[in-house]
């Protein structure tokens, strides 16, 4: 299967709409809180969304996002920007942030996630870039994170109910290619 990694284009939020739709409602019913936890999938499909816009707003210069196309269509996104509250909140809000790497479910697995990663560092290398920091509740997918980042500098045990945790990474591009 041949990737694409290419900049979002403004005439595209309506995919972009349902590609993150999609992949976060999946998220939340395998992590079983798509019914406990409606209003927060609502909030964000609506707040990477709303990063996106700032992106085509700004031209990159705000947030940047990259996505991932299969045939033309959109199977995954990533972004670099503002921190979310929650790593301004218990971190630092110095860095920037990775964000919004979602991949639709139908292609995980197929390397979609880590190219995006590496194509996000490699931009980020390209700006002089030297840190991020990134966040991660899904407990899916905190393995995926640990396996390419190490353990996590925090650890919030037991942060959204027993037994789930917050990690907040944070990590130097340095040795990450
Ligand atoms: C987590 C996610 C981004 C991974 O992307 P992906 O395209 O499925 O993963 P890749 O195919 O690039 O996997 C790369 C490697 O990580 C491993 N991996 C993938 N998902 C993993 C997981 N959940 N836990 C542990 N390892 C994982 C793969 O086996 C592969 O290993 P290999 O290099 O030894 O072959 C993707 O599954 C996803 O979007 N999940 C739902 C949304 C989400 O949780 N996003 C993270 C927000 S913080």
């Amino acid at each position: 299967m041949k990737i694409q990694i290419v900049r979002p284009d403004e005439s595209e939020l309506d995919e972009l709409r349902t590609h993150l739709d999609y992949t976060i409602s999946e998220t939340f019913k395998i992590e079983g809180v798509y019914e406990s936890h409606y209003d927060e999938y609502i909030e964000e499909v609506e707040y990477q969304l709303k990063q996106i816009k700032k992106d085509l707003a700004s031209n990159g210069s705000d947030e940047y996002f990259l996505i991932a196309k299969s045939d033309g269509k959109i199977v995954g996104t990533i972004g670099y920007g503002a921190p979310n509250s929650v790593i301004k909140k218990y971190h630092t809000d110095e860095l920037g942030e990775i964000k919004a790497v979602y991949v639709n479910p139908l292609y995980q697995g197929k390397r979609i996630g880590s190219t995006l990663f590496e194509s996000m560092i490699l931009y980020l290398k390209s700006r002089h870039i030297t840190h991020f920091v990134l966040d991660c509740g899904y407990s899916k997918s905190q393995s995926f994170w640990i396996k390419i980042l190490g353990e996590p500098y925090l650890f919030m045990k037991d942060f959204y109910a027993e037994d789930s945790h917050h990690m907040i990474w944070e990590s130097s591009v340095d040795n990450l290619l």
